[in-house]
Order: structure tokens, then sequence, then C-alpha cells
């Protein structure tokens, strides 16, 4: 078999295109259970909890891997919810974030029971205050404090700079804290933090959460004494290509003193770390072909499919399953999609392929699937979890009739104001 595919059998991958066929998405859970333990054995000095990130995958056969091994559950939308509890996560260990979370999406998760419902403006602590008091629930919440921590990161995955949509002003937070201690409904229970994706040094986790605890010690000295949890957030970094990914022990080190010290528990919501290099895409090359002087492999699987590289620049390796010495060539793979910016590499050195060949493009497990699209009208890929030598599909293939679900030629019913 070609070069390997880092804890995939290459064998395994080809017999899984050929009876899946391409473009597919393959998962592998050992991959998945190794990063999770290597972070929890990682913060083991502290009472914690790894609320993993469902936007990064929200497959539910991921969900349940890692509901198994007892990882709590980070949302920002009532779908997630809805995934997050049909895999069989205990809401209590469910947080929940988002700019824009709806009245009809508060409701839900305050009648569900979610853990920690963070809020991130003093208009969505309003809708939160009316809902509760409205259903005469209680509301478990959460404050995202925007930090005013800056990391190194593509500009579309910073989130935690004074200038971003995300979180209460640092300055704002005691003001809404005594807003939601006034509540009765209200039990405020954690400050939370996310400052952004695909962080690759530790140092600003540290001074974030150096700056929630300062918030923490304003918070009690003005009689607040609800808290249980400081939430680092998510955004470890991962190695996709030749990035220095953080180790966990690294990011222990960086968090956990400084939570322990402020006594309270400590939650992370890590989405990339935990799936990116668990998930292969597999896709087949359909075609060759030489135009202006460059060589183009042509696959079946577009930005459609997998958006990363035509919306972030994003490298991703990509790996010829078949065996063989072949002479290296350079070459821009591209996707189908009608777009000069669908290509999944562009004058990348690549063992020489050719129609037929399955390809596994590396590091697709986060921010893959849950990104496409059906753009040209193409079914969104099928979805594959390995376990050991064994593979189950986990999600099908989307058809064309899906496609079509909910439309119609004729018009049924007009309407008028
Ligand atoms: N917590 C919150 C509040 C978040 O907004 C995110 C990601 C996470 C946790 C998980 O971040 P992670 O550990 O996966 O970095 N589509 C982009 C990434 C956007 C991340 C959005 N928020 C990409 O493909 O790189």
């Amino acid at each position: 078999m070609g070069a390997g595919v880092l804890g995939f059998d290459p064998g395994l991958l080809q017999a899984i295109a050929d009876r899946v066929r391409t473009p597919a998405y393959v998962y592998s859970t050992n991959l998945i259970r190794a990063q999770y333990h290597a972070l929890d054995d990682a913060l083991h000095g502290i009472r914690h909890r790894i609320c993993y990130s469902v936007k990064a995958n929200g497959n539910l056969g991921v969900l349940r891997v890692l509901k198994q091994l007892g990882a709590g559950a980070d949302i920002v939308s009532v779908g997630e919810l809805r995934r997050a509890r049909m895999a069989g996560f205990d809401p209590d260990g469910i947080v929940f974030s988002g700019v824009g979370k709806t009245a009809a999406e508060i409701e839900e998760a305050v009648r569900s029971g979610v853990g920690f419902i963070n809020i991130e403006s003093t208009s969505e602590l309003a809708t939160l205050t009316t809902v509760a008091t409205d259903l005469k629930l209680p509301a478990r919440v959460g404050i995202r404090v925007n930090p005013d921590v800056a990391i190194e990161s593509h500009p579309y995955t910073k989130t935690g700079e004074k200038t971003a949509k995300f979180g209460i002003p640092f300055d704002e937070v005691v003001t809404v804290a005594q807003r939601i201690a006034a509540e009765p409904r209200l039990v405020l229970r954690g400050l939370a933090m996310h400052i952004g994706s695909q962080i690759t040094d530790v140092t600003p986790y540290h001074r974030g959460a150096i700056r929630l605890v300062e918030l923490v010690t304003a918070l009690r000295a003005s009689g607040i004494n609800t808290l249980e949890a400081l939430d680092v957030g998510g955004g470890l970094g991962v190695r996709y290509h030749n990035e220095k990914a953080p180790s966990p022990k690294a990011f222990a080190e960086a968090v956990v003193p400084v939570v322990g010290a402020a006594g309270l528990g400590l939650l992370c919501e890590p989405g990339r770390y935990l799936v990116a290099n668990a998930g292969v895409l597999l896709t087949r090359v359909l075609y060759r072909k030489h135009a202006g002087g460059k060589e183009y492999v042509i696959v079946d699987a577009g930005m459609s499919d997998f958006v990363r590289p035509s919306h972030y620049n994003a490298h991703h390796e990509i790996i010829p399953l078949r065996d063989g010495k072949r002479p290296e060539e350079v070459v821009n793979v591209v996707g189908p999609i009608c777009e000069t910016g669908d290509f999944l590499a562009l004058d990348r050195k690549l063992v020489a392929v050719g129609p037929g060949d399955v390809l596994a493009v590396l590091g697709t497990g986060a921010y893959g699937f849950v990104m496409s699209s059906t753009y040209n009208q193409r079914p969104r890929p099928p979805e594959v979890i390995v376990d050991g030598d064994r593979y189950y599909v986990a999600r099908q293939r989307e058809t064309l009739d899906d496609l079509l679900r909910g439309e119609t030629a004729e018009p049924t019913t007009w309407y008028k104001a």
C-alpha cells in the first residue's frame, strides 16, 4: 500500500471507497479516543469536564463515542442540542454558547436543563429572563466573557479580541452578573471564554484564564458565590501540515493552576483537537488534464464537500492509497464545482495518480462534513465510522430526492399580506 495514512489501514480505506463509493468521510473511533484520553489525563489535577464542540463534527456516531468517554458537549444551536441529546449527553454537561440564540432555542435549552446557557449580550439576558420567568423553570447560566486576548490564527477564527462580536465586554461582566444574581429563576454557575480556533501557542489561554479569575474575585467581592466552574473554551490547535500543535500537557499547565487557585472546576470545549486528525475524506480521481502549464488532477470531491482549502486557504495533506513507486509531480487537485476557487490543493507535490485512484484528504474530521453544502446540486457525502477492523455507514450519502424535498415547481399556496 502507498504511504501510510496515519492511524488508518489503507486496505480498509480502499475497501470503504469501493463499497461506499466516493466522496466519503471516514472517522476512526480509536483516534478520537486517544485524543480524548490524552487531554483527560493531562487535566487530572483538577475537577474538569471536556465539553466536545459539536459544531466540529456532529455525526451521531461520533457523538456517541465521545459521550461514552464521559465528555460533555458544547453547542451553538437547538439543532446541536437535539443531536447531543439523541446521542445521550447528560444536559448538565451541555454548554450552550452563541451570539444569536433565539427565544425558542433558549426555551428548549431551559426545558432540557442545559447546564450552562452562556449569555453573550444584555439583550439576550433579557430574553432568557423572560423565558425562564414565563416557564417558571430555573435557568442555569454562564457568562461568556470577551477577555480581550489576542491569538495568532486565521482572521476568521479569532474570537477573543475586544472588537469581536462574541461575549460580554470585560468591564460589563460584573454588572451583568449582578443582574443575573437578582433574578430568582437564574443561577450564575460559570464564566466562559473562547478566544479562537486552531491556536498553536498556549499563552493566550493562560492570559485569558487570569482575566476570568480577576472577574471571579470581583464577583465574590460583590457577594456572588454561586460560581462552580471556569470554561476556557475550545480552539486547541492541531498539526495539519507543519504547524506545531501544543501538547495537552502544555495546555493543562497554562490553565489548571490558574483555575485551580480560584477553587473552581474547569471546563473546556475542544472540537478540532478531538476529531480533525481522526477523519479522512476519500475522493477518487476522475480525470487528468494539462492546461496553461499546470497539471490538473480532477477528483470527485469539491468545495461543496470540503470547503476549508477554498475558504481558509487551508493546507490538507493528500495521500494516494495505491501502492507502487511512481514519480512525483506538482499538481492542482481540483473538484467538479463551477468555481475557480474549487480546489483541494494547489501546486502540490504528489506521486503520479490517474483516473480511478483513490486519494485520502487528511485532517478532515473537523469542519469537514458539517460545513458541506449541496452547491451545484451535489448530494452530500456519507460518513463512515471505523472501529478497529470494522466499519459502518453512520450517515448515508444524500440522494437527489433528498435535495428536492420541500420544493415544488408549481406554486401550492399563495399568500397576501
Ligand atoms: N467553543 C466555541 C464557543 C466555539 O465557537 C468553537 C468554534 C469551539 C468551542 C471549538 O473550537 P475548536 O476547538 O474546534 O477550534 N470552521 C473553522 C473553525 C471555526 C470554529 C468556530 N468555533 C475551521 O474550519 O477552521
